[in-house]
């Protein structure tokens, strides 16, 4: 009898054992399917030509951009989705350094009459108009003094998904 036990007591632990082999699995296809989710992080470029892609799921194809400083940069951003600029505009928007980023969204959102750009603001180096689905717009502008800057959408409830840095080296 207590050998019969001792043997219930090895089946149970290796059933233990296996239920979390299988908990340990499951986490790994988890984080292997967030990295693919991943946007493309990094685009390096000497001429300071920029080409931003945004689409109908609220997303930019960059969530990080790098430009060289002392030059001009050039910024295509384009809106391949379908969608009318009045529920899926998107805009690219250069905050100056130090703006909190949820601050400057929070009083975009308000400034529809602009295109969600508050006016007189020195908070922004650089915007691009408001465009919806199959729309471009082109920018230029000078680089800002190296450093680590954000941008972002400034559609109501864009910037959350729709943000990045922007480097200047
Ligand atoms: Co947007």
């Amino acid at each position: 009898m207590k050998h019969l036990s001792k043997l219930a007591g090895l089946f149970l632990l290796a059933f233990l054992v296996s239920c979390g082999g299988k908990e340990e699995k499951k986490e790994k296809d988890g984080f292997q399917y967030d990295r693919t989710k991943k946007t493309e992080s990094s685009t390096s470029s000497d001429s300071n030509d920029i080409v931003l892609v945004s689409d109908d799921l609220m997303k930019f194809n960059k969530a990080e951009i790098k430009v060289k400083a002392g030059k001009k940069v050039k910024l295509t951003l384009k809106h391949i989705g379908k969608l009318d600029k009045k529920i899926m505009g998107h805009n690219f928007v250069l905050l100056a350094e130090g703006v909190d980023l949820v601050d400057f969204a929070t009083e975009a959102a308000t400034a529809r009459d602009n295109e969600y750009i508050p006016e007189n603001s020195s908070d922004v180096i650089a915007h691009t108009k408001l465009i919806g689905g199959g729309e471009t717009d082109v920018i230029e502008f000078d680089a800002p003094a190296p450093g680590v800057y954000e941008f972002i959408c400034s559609f109501p409830g864009h910037y959350g998904l729709m943000q990045g840095k922007f480097i200047v080296e």
